[in-house]
């Protein structure tokens, strides 16, 4: 990987340039410390991230909750994600909605989306939403892009997100930070059941 300033947070204090933190790993590192400071030691029974990707957020899951359920539609990162998480449960799905509330998510009691909903249309997300606001859960955050529009992702406003789930109080909003100096385009949204 090369290392430009586009892919590194540049100028921690006393790290030799061939040694700075790569962009996506300092990325991570801080969405962990916020999605922290937003939960403020809650603890759940049974938590779900939909859309996990190759389950990098998923041992934040395991901070926060006994029993750790990721889900993912592409093949290459399900498995990856299940190699990486040997102990969460990892399912793919190729329709959401097939069996998830009433096979894999009848106890879940927090849900979280990140940079997920963003990716979908209007309507596969609305999709998701109403799955979402149908299961058991309590808790749900998401972290989606709240403003700009581009080729891969759809900025869709806070309210937007708050009208497709009525049955939960919008309980904190948190721009989502990036880098230790900006924040990005993007919002925690953190609901409770009302
Ligand atoms: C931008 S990635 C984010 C991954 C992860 N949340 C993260 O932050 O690292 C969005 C993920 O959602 C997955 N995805 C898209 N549509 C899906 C669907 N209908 N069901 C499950 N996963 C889906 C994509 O394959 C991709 O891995």
């Amino acid at each position: 990987m090369k290392y430009t300033t586009k892919n590194v947070v540049a100028g921690f204090h006393g790290i030799k340039k061939k040694e700075l933190v790569p962009y996506s790993i300092a990325r991570t590192v801080i969405e962990y410390a916020q999605m922290r400071e937003i939960l403020a030691g809650k603890h759940f029974n049974y938590a779900a991230e939909i859309g996990c990707g190759y389950g990098r957020l998923l041992p934040f899951l395991a901070e926060i909750a006994t029993d750790v359920h990721g889900f993912e539609r592409d093949a290459t990162l399900w498995s990856t994600a299940a190699r990486l998480n040997p102990t969460a449960g990892i399912w793919k799905l190729e329709h959401l909605r097939d069996r998830l509330l009433d096979v894999y998510m009848p106890p879940v009691n927090f849900i979280l989306t990140f940079t997920f909903l963003q990716h979908l249309e209007n309507d596969h997300a609305e999709e998701i939403l109403s799955v979402i606001s149908q299961s058991p859960a309590q808790t749900i955050l998401l972290c989606e892009q709240t403003e700009g529009n581009s080729r891969h992702c759809h900025g869709r406003l806070i309210e937007w997100y708050a009208s497709r789930l009525p049955n939960f109080t919008l309980a904190k909003i948190e721009p989502r930070r990036v880098d230790p100096a900006s924040v990005s385009n993007a919002h925690y949204m953190l609901f409770e059941r009302k």
